[in-house]
């Protein structure tokens, strides 16, 4: 007989197939499904302040409906919602409820707080990256009518949310980047800076040293404005340019801290080769640290993915060519922009700082 849906063999292959975790098959992805639902939750939460509005102690839903300008019922279903996904405890008090660790992760207030990266996840362009993200799938490039960076220039309140976002994701990146040895470092320069987060703790932390901070030309006077209220601003020089095409020479130091990672091999090596002539120019000896995630080399497993298969995905759906790199793609990368990695080290948030001095 031919054309049969199963043979003999296919279904005893079928029935061999181990059960999911003991559950009825499509219970995971109901609950892959429902992470949709649970975002939304987190959302609620985050949007109405609920978090900072319980910093002080536990609240019964009648005064946090008060503080938070909502309705008392669906603010109670968002609360029993949030509790089941931990990030509330209900009280031995009637409809009272107060943070859990991690729910404290979403007060404004902390230098390190997940309430950017909630915002972030919710902003029209990142979730509409994420509905089209099939049809990025079919071309290669992200179906959004412009590139992300563009868009950020256009649209200030998203790109003030943005760099927000960089500022709460970067600070322990800055910290363990400032603990390094900056004896022979003189000048940095902190290649798509940002708003500075990361030059500003070296220049705290090593009076010694002074900085250049390069970053589009739409940011740059914010960026101005950050490091002038730290009192630092007679310490470092803010350039507007584009890294594609001019990165300044003179420094002992070049920092590309979750640059590379949002740009193609091609465009990253443009910008890899405006530092190495960067470097060539400058008396004495330089180098590169570039800070971003390693993706892991060996097959992905079933439990909660890797931080850098989660971004990766993203600069997918984001950024025209942008990917998370392995180890061995940053090494032949460097090499062939005239660069090689001497030193390797785990940082914070899944990171690696990868230094790197001109190929000998
Ligand atoms: C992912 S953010 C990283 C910011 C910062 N290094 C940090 O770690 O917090 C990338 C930065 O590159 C800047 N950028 C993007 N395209 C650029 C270009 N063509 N020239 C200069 N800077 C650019 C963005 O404005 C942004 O500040």
């Amino acid at each position: 007989m031919t054309g049969t849906h199963s043979s003999p063999q296919r279904a005893s292959r079928e029935r061999s197939l181990p059960p999911f975790s003991g559950e009825r098959p499509g219970a995971h992805v109901q609950q892959i499904v429902n992470g949709v639902v649970s975002f939304g939750v987190l959302l609620s939460l985050t949007d109405l302040g609920v978090a900072d509005h319980l910093a002080d102690g536990p609240r019964d839903v009648a005064e946090l409906a008060r503080l938070c300008e909502a309705d008392a019922d669906p603010l109670h279903r968002i609360l029993r919602a949030a509790t089941s996904l931990g990030l509330l405890r209900a009280t031995d008090q009637p409809d009272t409820y107060a943070l859990t660790q991690e729910g404290r992760t979403l007060r404004g207030d902390l230098a390190d707080s997940m309430l950017p990266a909630v915002m972030m996840a919710a902003e029209p362009r990142w979730l509409e990256a994420i509905r089209v993200l099939p049809e990025t799938v079919r071309t290669g490039r992200p179906a959004l009518p412009q590139p992300t960076y563009e868009y950020l220039a256009d649209n200030p309140g998203t790109r003030a949310l943005f760099h927000r976002f960089m500022r709460t994701r970067t600070a322990p990146v800055a910290a363990a980047i400032a603990d390094l040895d900056f004896e022979r470092v003189h000048t940095v320069v902190d290649i798509g800076g940002g708003h500075g987060t990361i030059l500003a703790k070296i220049l705290q932390t090593h009076p010694h040293c002074t900085g250049i901070l390069l970053d589009r030309p739409d940011l740059v006077e914010t960026a101005a404005e950050h490091l002038a209220a730290l009192g630092l601003r007679d310490r470092c020089e803010v350039v507007g340019d584009d890294f594609l095409d001019y990165v300044p020479p003179g420094a002992d130091l070049y920092l590309l801290a979750g640059v590379v990672h949002n740009w193609s091999d091609d465009d990253a090596g443009l910008i890899l080769q405006n530092v190495r002539k960067a470097m060539e120019a400058t008396d004495g000896p330089a180098q590169v640290w570039c800070v971003d995630l390693l993706r892991p080399t060996s097959p992905a497993r079933f439990g909660p993915p890797h931080m850098a298969t989660v971004l990766d995905v993203r600069m997918l759906s984001l950024f025209s060519g942008g990917h998370e790199r392995t180890r061995a793609e940053y090494e032949s990368l460097m090499v062939r922009n005239g660069l090689e990695i001497t030193w390797l080290e785990q940082f914070p948030n899944d990171m690696h700082l990868m230094v790197a001095g001109l190929a000998t």
